[in-house]
């Protein structure tokens, strides 16, 4: 017995960049970022901003098929409704309201083979370009960050990759060196050692770029480092 009521679906052909306006307008949110920003005077900034456009213009010019990936959740993302209501409030509101739009199809994800508890909680990512997609690229990696309030992420770096992140939402300092805000972009060259906490009233959302090779980019290898007193003779 066939049940006529149910339609046969078209074969799923996945939509290109320029057909799905919700991502392509993500993009040229991060393209303004980068284009229309300062570099505070910072010649490595310059050049790292200069990156990541690059490669975002050629990846709008092509028009990549999506990759559409499954969408994903962790515990942190309970925040996300508060952190976007932040950022649509704060410099930074047009990427807010952009990151709502495609809020349903957001991947959140780890991206360490060892997760502290505590973090697993408080922490996650998504990618929105870069080579596992959404939008695919081999050059750049996009995305996002999410913090709950009062979090800790341990000290990291990141090998042969340029890093930059931009506040969208709440409070947070690197490394105890500053209070940044939304608007603020903080860079962190290859091997530099990062350690983040944030606020303890409201959750903080950050995007970031990630420039570097293709084969890195494709298996950053992500690891934190030890802390200090879990080091041999320290
Ligand atoms: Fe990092």
């Amino acid at each position: 017995m066939t049940h006529d009521s149910e339609p046969s679906l078209p074969p799923a052909t996945p939509p290109r960049l320029k057909d799905s306006p919700d991502w392509l307008y993500l993009l040229r949110e991060f393209d303004a970022l980068y284009r229309h920003g300062s570099d505070g005077g910072s010649a490595p900034i310059r050049s790292h901003r200069k990156r990541v456009r690059d490669a975002l213009s050629a990846t709008i010019a092509a028009d990549p098929a999506l990759t559409l990936r499954a969408p994903q959740a962790k515990p942190v993302t309970a925040h996300l409704p508060r952190a976007l209501d932040l950022g649509e409030r704060a410099a930074m509101q047009g990427m807010a309201r952009a990151l709502r739009e495609v809020r349903a199809d957001l991947t959140w994800e780890y991206g360490y083979a060892q997760m502290p508890k505590a973090l697993a909680r408080k922490y996650a990512y998504c990618e929105v370009l870069g080579p596992h997609g959404p939008v695919p690229s081999d050059r750049l990696i996009l995305g996002f960050v999410l913090f709950a309030p009062n979090t800790t992420y341990p000290q990291h770096s990141h090998t042969e990759i340029e890093e930059s992140y931009i506040s969208i939402a709440g409070a947070w300092s690197e490394n105890n060196a500053a209070v940044y805000a939304p608007g603020s972009l903080i860079f962190n060259r290859s091997g530099d050692e990062h350690r983040i906490t944030t606020g303890d009233r409201d959750p903080c959302l950050l995007a970031y770029a990630w420039t570097g090779p293709a084969a890195r980019l494709g298996a950053p290898g992500m690891k934190l480092t030890a802390p200090r007193r879990a080091r041999p003779g320290a």
